[in-house]
């Protein structure tokens, strides 16, 4: 199994920045790229943020927290990308797009370089076809934060190799994370299962059954779950989940994972959730909620 030694992250939004840092703090070279330059400067502050307040706490020490800032370069295009043994892609959750990249990708990276994604539910088949390298890809799916949440799940395609797999199964395991491996179907393990129930917390508001906060309230206190479904659909992105359903009812055909209207009417908003100050609920007129948030 070749070292790794350089990683390309594409897409520096909260899951390509926290998967950067990981691989930054683990001692690996990281190039990071995204279409939007702004995406890039607020990537940077995060991650700086994040290492200062792990040392803060006495999770990581100075001197790795330097080291791994330091190991964190911006690309401006694509084809920096071409020294890294493993590009992790953290792109918006769309086929179209990210088959592009995938297809981009193939041309610019060296032969033996792996291609994962992030992908919170489309097909990594469908993501290698794009490729002249189907062995060599694959899912690697963190949960969000990155550098907090111990689970990666791992998606093998239809051609995916024993080494690929090898390779960023010890990958995941540097960055101090458990596996778990999924075949390659529609939402894999955790989001076959998660997002039915986000999206049926919406049904559940549309239909007027409850308010908001009961819903939430009622998973917390009812179920132990530490997050509400509202909230933690704000937490994940709202156009996130929607995508993601739209994946589950084209992918598996049943209209059980239809999406819900009033999901579908707050994502058209450009009510995104936390990441644009307003989703379920409104993040700009309650400042104490921003200290709900885990994101370190
Ligand atoms: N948000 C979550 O909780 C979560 C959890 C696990 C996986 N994911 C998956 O991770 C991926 C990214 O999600 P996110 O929440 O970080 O989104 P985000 O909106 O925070 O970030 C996406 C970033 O990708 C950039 N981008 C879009 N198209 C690009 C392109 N063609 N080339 C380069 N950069 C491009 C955008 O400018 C943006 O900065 C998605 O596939 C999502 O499904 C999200």
């Amino acid at each position: 199994m070749a070292e790794i030694k350089v990683i390309g992250v594409v897409g520096s939004g909260q899951m390509g920045s926290g998967i950067a840092q990981l691989a930054a703090v683990s001692g690996i070279d990281v190039w990071l790229h995204d279409s939007d330059s702004l995406a890039l400067t607020g990537a940077l502050k995060s991650i700086s943020n994040s290492i200062q307040r792990f040392v803060s706490k006495g999770l990581l020490s100075q001197a790795v927290g330097t080291d791994a800032l330091g190991r964190i370069r911006c690309a401006s295009n694509l084809e920096e990308l071409r020294s890294a043994d493993v590009i992790i892609e953290a792109i918006v959750e769309s086929e179209v797009v990210k088959k592009k990249l995938f297809s981009d990708l193939d041309k610019i990276v060296k032969v033996s370089a792996i291609l994962a994604s992030n992908t919170s539910s489309i097909s990594i088949t469908r993501l290698a076809s794009a490729t002249s390298r189907p062995t060599q890809v694959i899912g690697m799916h963190f949960m969000n934060p990155p550098p907090i949440m111990k689970l990666v799940e791992i998606v093998r395609g239809a051609d995916t190799s024993d080494e690929t797999f090898s390779t960023i199964k010890a990958l995941a395991e540097r960055f101090g994370k458990t596996i778990i491996c999924s075949q390659d179907y529609s939402g894999f393990i955790v989001n076959r299962i998660l997002m039915p129930m986000i999206n049926e917390a919406f049904f559940t508001l549309y239909t007027g059954v409850a308010t908001k906060e009961d819903i939430d309230t009622g998973m917390k206190l009812g179920t132990n779950h530490p997050m509400g479904p509202l909230e933690l659909a704000d937490f994940i992105g709202l156009d996130v989940c929607l995508s993601i359903m739209k994946v589950l009812h084209a992918g598996l055909g049943d209209s059980k994972y239809a999406p819900c209207p009033l999901l579908v009417q707050y994502v058209d908003a450009g009510r995104l959730g936390r990441k644009r100050g307003i989703g379920v609920y409104n993040y700009r007129k309650i400042p104490q909620a921003v200290k709900l948030s885990p994101n370190l």
